[in-house]
């Protein structure tokens, strides 16, 4: 009548629990073909350096390209409590098919530190790219639309109140601007992800004089780990791409604010297509912009992968520790949850319709008042003054109860002597948008100026 704890000590073994605390197996099966590909090269650069020979590089590369069949046609049988991760599992298999003898000698030189960051930077890599791939798209969406929709007027606001006439476009440009340089800072990210461990070791590098550039060429990656211990240590490309994707997933998030905003009846500049609402299981007249509430609360769940993972790695000592393994959870969640997001984004954009007149509509006269000051500016008269004089009129329309392009000549010249007639034509709101035409502004030869900027970049 032994305790469980008096069963394990006396067979020796890892307690259960620990086993399967330990493994990694059931989510880094998902790097299985960049394991494959990595060992053939590896085996390949072996064969080279004379350190297996060829007939036996031969065996192995097929005995992989088996393996790797059985993975893609959903046959691997995997072995619980024997196989830990993906790298034991595919050597444990890749012996079982070729024979221990051979299959022996594939890991010579080598070590799981530098194979599990070789996996990841191949499998991130080719996933930032398809996310590049999905950004260009949005950034294309966005531009399309700026330039058709180019004469919609609407409110611009600041602190959520209306401050002056801006086009659409230039709202939706705004984000699209900061997307853009999303997509520079993550081609940057890209090429720092695609730099081969092969060749670290375990930790002090490779004692068989194996060429490393070879099978960085083979990898298609860009370059080397110019250091065995940090190449093995080093997550910074994990931690980079979370950064990169929370940075972004908030710009994603505060857009979607906007929209939740703009579709309400309330506002109702535009409207969701039905792909990307959903109705409510009570109130029938419900449409919610379910779509847009996902990709704001989804900047949380970005964000914790980034916050979760800096701390993991706080305090390591020197190279591979076991802690480093919880880099991988959070770096597969993370490029699903961005790569769907700018899928989303992208499809609520293209489909959602707008209310040209309901942003008209919301245009306000009072929010020309700038405009009156910049009219006596240009009159000569100091911004100081003219400023001051413009909120009189704002005062005056107040007291009065009339709309501030409504006061009269005379009610103006009692404010200020210097307002002449064509005071009128100051009320006028693509004028208004017109006169904001130095670079970067909402004229429409600045907002195409903005649309050609990004399509350079694409
Ligand atoms: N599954 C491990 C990881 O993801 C692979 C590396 C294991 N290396 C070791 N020395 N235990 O980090």
């Amino acid at each position: 009548l032994l305790a469980d704890w008096q069963r394990l000590v006396l067979l020796g073994g890892l307690d259960p629990l620990m086993v399967k605390y330990n493994e990694s197996i059931n989510f880094d099966r998902i790097l299985y073909k960049q394991d494959i590909r990595g060992s053939i090269a590896y085996a390949r650069a072996n064969a080279e350096a004379g350190i297996i020979s060829r007939r036996e590089f031969e065996q192995i590369e097929k005995g992989l390209q088996q393996v790797e069949k059985e993975w893609a046609t959903g046959i691997f049988a995997i072995v619980p409590g024997v196989d830990e991760d993906i790298h034991t599992a595919n050597e444990r298999r890749l012996g079982e098919i070729i024979g221990k003898q051979v299959a022996g000698k594939l890991h010579t030189g080598r070590s799981r530190n530098e194979q599990v960051v070789c996996d990841m930077r191949l499998w991130l890599r080719d996933e930032l790219r398809a996310i590049e791939r999905h950004l260009a798209d949005l950034l294309h969406v966005m531009a399309a639309r700026a330039e058709r929709e180019i004469d919609l007027v609407m409110p611009g606001y600041t602190h959520l109140q209306r401050a002056q006439p801006i086009r659409w476009s230039h709202w939706l440009l705004s984000y699209c601007l900061v997307f853009a340089t999303d997509l520079e800072h993550l081609r940057e990210v890209i090429r720092r992800v695609n730099r081969c461990p092969l060749g670290c070791g375990a930790l002090a590098g490779n004692p068989f004089a194996i060429d490393r550039d070879m099978m960085a060429r083979e990898l298609g990656f860009d370059g080397l780990l110019w250091n065995s211990m940090a190449g093995v240590a080093d997550r910074d490309f994990v931690t980079e791409t979370l950064q990169w994707g929370a940075m972004l997933m908030q710009h994603v998030s505060r857009w979607a604010e906007d929209l939740i905003i703009y579709s309400t009846a309330e506002f109702g500049f535009v409207r969701l297509a039905d792909a990307y609402s959903t109705g409510s299981s009570l109130m029938p007249q419900k449409k919610n912009p379910d779509s847009l509430e996902l990709l704001r609360g989804k900047c949380g769940r970005a964000f914790g992968h980034m916050a979760g993972f800096m701390m993991s790695q706080k305090g390591l000592p020197s190279t591979y520790n076991k802690d480093l393994q919880e880099s991988v959870e959070p770096m597969l969640d993370h490029v699903k949850t961005v790569s769907d997001s700018i899928q989303v984004a992208n499809g609520v954009l293209a489909t959602l319709t707008t209310d040209a007149g309901r942003m008209r509509a919301a245009l306000d006269p009072s929010m020309l008042a700038t405009d009156i000051a910049d009219y006596l500016v240009r009159k000569g008269v100091p911004f100081r003054e003219t400023h001051h004089i413009s909120g009189r009129c704002v005062a005056k329309a107040e007291e009065t109860g009339t709309p501030i392009n409504e006061l009269s000549y005379d009610q103006f010249c009692g404010i200020d002597n210097r307002f002449e007639k064509d005071i009128a034509d100051v009320f006028d709101y693509d004028m208004s948008v017109e006169r904001r035409s130095a670079k970067g502004g909402t004229s429409k030869a600045s907002v195409l100026q903005q649309i050609k900027v990004i399509r350079e970049m694409l």
